[in-house]
């Protein structure tokens, strides 16, 4: 594999800062090295300058996905952290089925191939009894278009079902065979509750929303960003949300002192206060 020299390096990460906001830190060399040279190999490009430059001449959402998708990752999973469903059937229980308005306006902003909206999605089916009679709208954004298609698709292999229920698979799901592997669709039911669009957290226009939102979902992606424009992010977020409503964040992530209004009432899930 070709050494990615320090001064490369610097070149992308400056790149990387201002096309996607994304904050690379020094430990991050080795990966973009191996991330770039499957670039290299797939561009069939000789160095990293070349690559560089093929970056810095080509623009558009095309090519931000190929710089993107070389840095972050999609790993998602349905039902991803566990014990913020526990809470979450609580709040549900105790708040949501109490509110005189049946009405739910729930953002997963960082949605990746649509495991973690449709997670939501289910959950609300499997918990609110009358769903029916309820207004409920799940928005889901990401800022990749080419993983926003496939979320739309709604399409997992059989391996992305692990974990879910016999039951839920049955419920919300069609079972396609394709040759020897089984593929499985999210039912009409489930798709229609969401909404997919391309949204960037780092340079979106957060005055396009014109509604508070109850519950938002903005886990495993604040890993990707310094801490300045964390809490950037965390203040449109906060601003967005209605008083009393809840943010999930990834167990791994923080959300830095200085944004207000938000009181931690479980591991990653805060309250607006
Ligand atoms: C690791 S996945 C997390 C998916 C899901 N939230 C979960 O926790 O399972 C991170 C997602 O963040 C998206 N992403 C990265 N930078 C972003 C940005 N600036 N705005 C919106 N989404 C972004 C990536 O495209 C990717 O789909």
């Amino acid at each position: 594999m070709l050494q990615l020299k320090k001064k490369e390096f610097d070149l992308f990460r400056e790149l990387v800062y201002n096309r996607l906001g994304i904050s690379l830190s020094d430990q991050k060399v080795s990966m973009m090295q191996s991330r770039l040279s499957k670039l290299l190999t797939k561009k069939r490009l000789n160095s990293y300058m070349e690559l560089y430059d093929y970056f810095v001449h080509h623009s558009g959402s095309a090519v931000d996905y190929e710089l993107e998708d070389a840095i972050t990752t999609n790993v998602t999973s349905f039902f991803r952290e566990k014990e913020q469903w526990v809470y979450f059937k609580e709040y549900i229980k105790n708040t949501l089925l109490k509110k005189e308005k049946k009405k739910l306006r729930i953002w997963s902003s960082a949605s990746s191939s649509g495991e973690e909206p449709y997670s939501i999605a289910i959950f609300l089916h499997e918990n609110i009894p009358n769903i029916g009679t309820w207004d409920i709208k799940i928005l889901a954004t990401d800022i990749s278009e080419e993983i926003l298609k496939k979320a739309m698709l709604g399409v997992y292999s059989e391996k992305s079902m692990e974990g879910l229920s016999h039951n839920i698979i049955q419920k919300y799901f069609t079972l396609h065979k394709n040759g020897t592997s089984k593929e499985f669709t999210v039912n009409d039911s489930i798709k229609k509750m969401i909404t997919f669009r391309k949204f960037n957290l780092v340079y979106g226009n957060y005055g396009m929303f014109s509604n508070l939102i109850d519950i938002i979902f903005c886990r495993n992606v604040m890993i990707y960003f310094d801490k300045a424009v964390q809490t950037q992010i965390n203040i449109h977020l906060t601003s967005l949300l209605q008083s009393g409503g809840l943010m999930f964040i990834g167990h791994s992530e923080s959300i830095p002192p200085s944004v207000k209004n938000l009181k931690l009432v479980k591991s990653s899930i805060y309250m607006k206060q």
